[in-house]
């Protein structure tokens, strides 16, 4: 049985305040039936670290270099998030896809970057609403994991979390239905088992996309989703814990 997750992205939001008020709520969490993890951005990774210490929760960086070192003016590697004690790294967000140009080859050299520090690597992948309409949905998810398969390989895999996070449901409040998600995670999990069948099924895939307290019992009470990636309600400490008894109790 694949334990639950839930992973909460702040993305740029955050200040020192507001971070140690949400921390002193988060860090009590009981992590036996689900993990927790929250993704801060750089500058706040080290306080952040600092107050998850002797917790259960976890902490990850929101993006990394693909280099290990040297004149990346700007860029932040695998070994200084790991130095610092993160224990996650997002790889592929939209965002960065569609606001910094990564493309699928460079988000498994990411990924790969990621492996290679000791980080795990949360992979992101999706659809954008006209692929959806367009019934490219398996096709555009399938190029993203052929070169995450193609490039990372299984190795990568074996450290690695997988989030199925829809484009049209990302900070819109459309949620994908729990089938909708419940089908994109069991083509995800076949992609992954064609290349290795026992990873395949200890793999985590986590769903991205307008995931509140009042949504996610249903989405994590599908077979293939094993917990959520949380924009929006992750900055609200009741709806964060909301959300991870959802998990807890789903597993
Ligand atoms: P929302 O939960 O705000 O839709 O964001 C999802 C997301 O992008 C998490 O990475």
């Amino acid at each position: 049985m694949r334990k639950k997750m839930v992973a909460g992205n702040w993305k740029m939001n955050g200040g020192l305040a507001s971070n140690e008020s949400l921390l002193q709520q988060l860090r009590s969490v009981d992590v036996s039936r689900a993990g927790m993890v929250v993704f801060p951005p750089f500058p706040y990774l080290q306080q952040c670290v600092d107050h998850a210490a002797g917790s259960g929760l976890e902490i990850g960086a929101q993006d990394l270099s693909e280099f290990e070192n040297g004149a990346y003016t700007g860029e932040v590697s695998g070994g200084m998030l790991a130095e610092l004690g993160c224990r996650y790294v997002l790889v592929g967000h939209s965002e960065r896809r569609t606001l910094h140009g990564e493309t699928n080859e460079q988000v498994a050299r990411k990924a790969v970057a990621a492996h290679r520090a000791g980080l795990v690597p949360v992979v992101c992948v999706g659809e954008t609403r006209a692929e959806r309409e367009s019934e490219r949905t398996e096709a555009v998810i399938g190029s993203q994991l052929a070169a995450l398969l193609g490039v990372a390989g299984s190795d990568v895999l074996a450290s690695a979390v997988l989030a199925y996070e829809p484009v049209w449901a990302i900070g819109t409040g459309l949620t994908a239905s729990p089938e909708q998600a419940q089908e994109v995670h069991a083509f995800i999990r076949t992609r992954v088992a064609a290349v290795d069948a026992s990873r395949a099924s200890t793999l985590q895939i986590l769903y991205g996309g307008s995931v509140k307290g009042a949504n996610a019992a249903t989405l994590f009470a599908m077979p293939d989703v094993d917990g959520g990636l949380v924009g929006g309600a992750s900055l609200v400490a009741t709806e964060f814990l909301e959300i991870h008894r959802a998990a807890a109790f789903a597993a």
